[in-house]
């Protein structure tokens, strides 16, 4: 488990992380994050009549796919732009700006809780699972989706392989289970949740695009690369797009990636 962040600088630098890459993120990352729904719909249980809260509910893409699997859904979001993004294209469901250590929920009113791609930016994991195994139901389940290992992550690779041979990059304030997949971190601090039955595998999921534009988009977003000089990001953009090349058939990219997929239920 990584140390050493304050957890209050850990929220601040993702919520505005996420503010900013809010109104591209549909165009970009959700390429590849919508790809683990179906895994996490079967790994639930989710189907007709599920009552699902989906934390960190980003641009609603994911909430939309719960939804078509039959459950009703309430998705959950500290950035207020991702909220606002997500309630504009998806009007019938139901998006609250709220941080997942504090969930305006009774407790005991979900089957299921769904975390895609957040796990690993959370400040304080205990306290938010805490929070998941409150406002679940007796024997509901939670499943999360994480990167798994980072030298197993193509396009990530390609990025920041860029970034290194062109910046000095200052190390980013990060939680403690940013790029983390052992289960001997996670079964404790679930455990510790009172959440039981903790199953964590490895899927690869692929990152499909028309070109690398949604991809670069994402990052650029992600990283606030427009802070950084001109000449910079230039060569960055360059070596990322030579990074990638392995990655590329007929214009079109494919990136493989490792997901770690994590379950756990509530007695
Ligand atoms: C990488 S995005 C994932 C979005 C979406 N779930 C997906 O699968 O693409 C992470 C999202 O989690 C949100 N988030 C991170 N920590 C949070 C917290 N403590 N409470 C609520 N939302 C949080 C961020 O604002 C962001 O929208």
């Amino acid at each position: 488990m990584n140390e050493g962040f304050d957890p209050d600088v850990v929220t601040a630098y993702e919520r505005d992380t996420w503010n900013r890459c809010a109104d591209d993120y549909a165009d970009t990352f959700a390429g590849i994050t919508g790809e683990t729904v179906p895994l996490l719909i079967e790994s639930a249980g989710i189907g007709a009549g599920s009552q699902v809260l989906e934390i960190g509910s980003g641009p609603g893409h994911v909430a939309d796919m719960l939804v078509q699997a039959g459950a009703s859904v309430t998705g959950v979001d500290f950035s207020a732009n991702m909220v606002d993004v997500a309630q504009s294209s998806f009007p019938g469901i139901i998006f609250q700006q709220a941080d997942a250590e504090e969930l305006p929920f009774e407790a005991e009113s979900f089957d299921a809780v769904v975390a895609n791609f957040v796990v690993h930016h959370l400040a304080r994991p205990e306290t938010v699972f805490r929070e998941i195994n409150r406002v679940l139901k007796p024997g509901g389940r939670f499943v999360f989706a994480v990167w798994g290992a980072p030298e197993e992550q193509s396009s990530i690779g390609a990025f920041f392989g860029a970034v290194m041979a062109h910046h000095d990059m200052d190390e980013l304030p990060h939680g403690p289970l940013f790029g983390v997949t052992e289960r001997s971190v996670y079964e404790p601090l679930l455990t510790q949740a009172d959440l039981q039955d903790c199953q964590l595998s490895i899927h690869e999921m692929i990152w499909k695009a028309d070109s690398l534009e949604p991809v670069l988009k994402g990052f650029w977003d992600w990283g606030d690369m427009a802070a950084l000089p001109a000449e910079t990001q230039a060569n960055i953009k360059e070596t990322t797009r030579d990074n990638s090349k392995a990655y590329e058939k007929d214009g079109r990219y494919a990136f493989p990636h490792a997901i770690l997929f994590g379950r756990a239920s509530k007695a």
